[in-house]
């Protein structure tokens, strides 16, 4: 979908585990395919991106170093945005590992291919979600999921970014630089949304059933 927006270029990084990317858009001269894995491509990288999408390996260490890496090398422009994809259940807060043996074995939590079943933290087999990857074998506690490597990362630079979560298709993560804000009308009007947006999410998670009501009763006076 994004290489269909016109005037786009797209850095794409991923080791083409299942599809060989490189081959598929040797012919594109707007997107650039770098074969490997994150943790080894970011670091090299020097040009500027408005907007960066993380939806590789969902693990805590993946992704904690991934932001790392992108602040160091300084990659967003100022007033850019990174996506999160799994900012929810099932992996907020739980590691997923597509390839094990890349994740230093400190940071590996206990795993196993079996399946992901909402409101329990231990796996099941053979039912569940997402069965055929190799997820952790228990949810929560530190250093564990995607959510919790960018809080984490935001304990480190908190100051400096707005979180915005949404929980639909598994949660939504958006993240601006605040630098980039210029004016103090902007930034006030995006602290504000970030404020009310995550009140909204909040009460969504934790009382679904009042949310629908009252989100029925708004859209009937609509
Ligand atoms: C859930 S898919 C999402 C792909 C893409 N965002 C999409 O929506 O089609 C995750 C992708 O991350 C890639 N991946 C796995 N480990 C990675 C890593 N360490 N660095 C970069 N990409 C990785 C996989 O090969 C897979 O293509």
């Amino acid at each position: 979908m994004l290489v269909e927006a016109s005037g786009v270029h797209l850095t794409v990084i991923d080791p083409c585990l299942d599809a060989d990317l490189s081959a598929k858009y040797s012919n594109d001269k707007r997107i650039t395919v770098h074969k490997g894995l994150s943790l080894e491509i970011v670091p090299r990288l020097s040009e500027k991106f408005d907007c960066i999408l993380i939806d590789g390996d969902h693990n805590w260490y993946t992704v904690f170093n991934e932001l790392r890496a992108i602040e160091e090398r300084q990659l967003l422009t100022n007033g850019g945005t990174i996506f999160f994809h799994d900012v929810g259940w099932p992996y907020g807060r739980r590691d997923m590992y597509y390839q094990p043996e890349t994740i230093p074995k400190e940071f590996r939590h206990p795993y196993a291919k079996k399946g992901i079943i909402y409101g329990r933290s231990e796996l099941s087999s053979p039912e569940g979600k997402n069965s055929g990857f190799f997820n952790a074998e228990e949810e929560g506690g530190e250093k564990n999921g995607v959510l919790t490597a960018i809080e984490d990362f935001l304990i480190e630079r908190g100051n400096e970014y707005l979180l915005l979560r949404f929980t639909a298709e598994h949660g939504l993560g958006v993240l601006v630089k605040k630098h980039g804000i210029k004016s103090r009308k902007t930034l006030a009007k995006w602290r504000w949304l970030c404020l009310v947006h995550n009140m909204n999410e909040a009460i969504r998670r934790r009382f679904p059933r009042v949310y629908r009501v009252v989100k029925g009763i708004a859209k009937r006076a609509n």
